[in-house]
């Protein structure tokens, strides 16, 4: 297709539909509007309490705290360390549902945590104890919980399959790093935990991809800490970032020789397996580390797997990886798809174009820097810069729409002086949404771009948002957008449809006053959505209690909402 000039793009916001409708964007709306719900009008006042459109409804499910086992340890603030073991963790983010039942009304929910602040979690500035570090690492990671939906109402239930991973259950190493130095550390050598676990992935298989991203703030040290350029590169500081870890477990100290390689264990994609309950998570080294954001799966014609995956922060690069066969027979071979494969990081060149290069010893300047491929995928971000990446504005979310178009959100690059055709504000305040085109059905290396749209465009308009995150293209051309930072008129964070065929954008629900609202996922009859109110007012009671009533008292507790259509119809219809 035609790149939508700069200038379009700004002055018009969403391209064309004729040069989606040229695309055969599939749809199912035969020229119908794909949204047809009343929407949130902008409020005039921040509200404390959700705001969904007229057309639908919303119940609350598996707070922070939630017991996963019926006779579990009720929730009590602050959580001791072993009680939170076995309850749901804090900073509902990514999750997808796993159906269960042939009617789609039971199955498991897999959730990542991705941080809770000390004020939050413990009632405390900074944790003075291991319990009390020991409650944060627990409160970290992903749960697996089964929920099950009588009449209209859904709700968790107990299940073999429940289980918390958090910062210190035990993890697996596969593909080219495990098992090489850079992972190794002289005390504590079996690798455990995950934690800032952002957005997630699901695959053909059956198995849950949670992303692990700003891991860097949980390691920290005491005494003075001068970073190498790499550390550097990945955020590796004394400052840390409050949580305190390491005064009381030396593995998150920099300065322990003892764990000198820990931070190389995190930010990687995670694979879990939510029906196996015994299973160690496995950290898939073959898909890179950085500050993961997610991972959207796609199939190419010939069945190999592919994975597009942002790396949240600022000027950092979009990455794709892709299996070297048939996910089908790779696992027919005891193989992994996600353990033999190509990584790429992306350039997006003027005219629409973009070229995605590969991150390996093949490339001589690669060679020239790195020792061997697991060095190359430990520090990816410094080979997406030898091999000239695009620096974009902060990539958070991507989703695959059936049509082959890969939508990924840009939140906001405050520092952003220079403009290019990919990234074409600055400041970019508010941030835009990107999408691309692989050619040969997301294998190829070549693809085609164009800019969906750009949050300054609607911002003063009664559909004003700002700071795109969360991402959802849904099989009809609707995209689902979540928001995670400032919105006009001090709006909370909130929930929007576009129609990627008319540009027409609606606000189904606007969350509780500083809270996030991510991780949307569906029943695959699509008439139930869930998504999450993170931390809901910073866990600062005077700003909100949900999902309690107002009473200006009850701590606030990160939460997944439960949303239907009235009328039982699709959601975002
Ligand atoms: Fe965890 Fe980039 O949001
Ligand atoms: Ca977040
Ligand atoms: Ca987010
Ligand atoms: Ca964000």
């Amino acid at each position: 297709m035609q790149r939508i000039s700069r200038r379009t793009v700004l002055k018009g916001g969403l391209a064309m539909a004729a040069a989606f409708t040229t695309h055969g964007c599939a749809t199912t709306s035969g020229g119908r509007d794909l949204i047809g719900f009343r929407p949130v009008p902008k409020p005039t006042i921040p509200a404390r309490m959700p705001i969904i459109s007229p057309d639908y409804e919303y119940q609350t499910l598996i707070p922070w705290g939630t017991p996963l086992a019926p006779n579990g340890p009720p929730y009590n603030h602050p959580p001791t360390a072993a009680d939170q073991a076995l309850q749901v963790g804090i900073g509902h983010d990514g999750m997808a549902f796993f159906s269960t039942s042939e009617d789609g009304k039971q199955g498991l929910l897999a959730i990542n945590h991705e941080f809770g602040r000390n004020r939050h979690l413990l009632g405390l500035d900074a944790p003075t104890t291991l319990a009390q570090v020991r409650t944060s690492q627990h409160a970290h990671g992903a749960s697996i919980i089964a929920i099950k939906k009588t009449g209209d109402r859904w709700e968790s239930i107990a299940s073999p399959a429940n289980r918390r991973i958090h910062a210190n259950t035990p993890m697996s190493f596969s593909g080219p790093v495990a098992g090489h130095a850079l992972l190794k550390n002289q005390a504590d050598n079996t690798p455990k935990g995950t934690f800032a676990n952002c957005s997630n992935g699901r695959t053909p298989w059956g198995t849950y991809l949670t992303c692990e991203e700003n891991f860097n703030l949980y390691f920290s040290t005491s005494s003075s800490f001068a970073p190498d350029a790499v550390q550097a590169r990945y955020g590796l500081s004394a400052r840390g970032a409050g949580y305190d870890w390491h005064k009381h477990d030396p593995r998150f100290d920099l300065n322990n020789p003892a764990f000198k390689n820990e931070s190389h264990r995190f930010g990687w994609v995670v694979e879990i397996d939510p029906n196996d309950h015994s299973s160690n998570p496995i950290k898939r080294t073959a898909l890179g580390r950085f500050k993961h954001e997610g991972a959207a799966v796609a199939e190419g014609r010939d069945g190999r797997i592919v994975t597009y995956m942002g790396d949240d922060q600022r000027f950092e690069f979009i990455y794709k990886f892709v299996s070297k066969d048939n996910w089908q027979k790779m696992r027919a071979n005891g193989q992994s798809p996600f353990d033999d494969g190509t990584l790429y990081v992306a350039r997006f060149d003027d005219g629409g174009s973009g070229e995605w290069i590969p991150l390996t010893m093949s490339d001589p300047r690669l060679k020239a820097r790195f020792s061997d491929q697991a060095e190359i995928l430990t520090f990816a971000r410094i080979a997406g810069t030898i091999v000239g990446a695009t620096p974009m504005d902060r990539s958070e979310w991507t989703s695959v729409a059936p049509n082959g178009w890969v939508y990924c959100t840009l939140t906001n690059n405050s520092r952003r002086e220079t403009t290019d055709a990919a990234n074409p504000v600055a400041p970019n305040r508010n941030g835009h949404i990107i999408r691309w085109r692989d050619s040969d059905d997301h294998l190829g290396t070549s693809f085609r771009w164009d800019i969906f749209l750009v949050a300054d465009n609607h911002y003063e308009s009664e559909e004003g948002f700002g700071s795109p995150d969360g991402l959802w293209a849904d099989p009809d051309g609707r995209v689902f957008i979540m928001t995670d930072g400032q919105q006009p008129n001090g709006m909370n964070n909130q929930l929007l449809v576009a129609d990627s065929m008319t540009g027409k954008i609606a606000r189904l629900l606007i969350g509780v006053p500083a809270c996030e609202v991510t991780g949307l996922t569906t029943t695959p009859d699509r008439t139930t959505l869930f998504v999450n109110i993170q931390h809901p007012g910073y866990g600062d009671p005077m700003l909100t209690n949900f999902p309690a009533p107002s009473d200006g008292v009850t701590v606030p507790r990160d939460c997944t909402l439960a949303i239907r259509r009235i009328d039982g119809g699709i959601v975002g219809s």
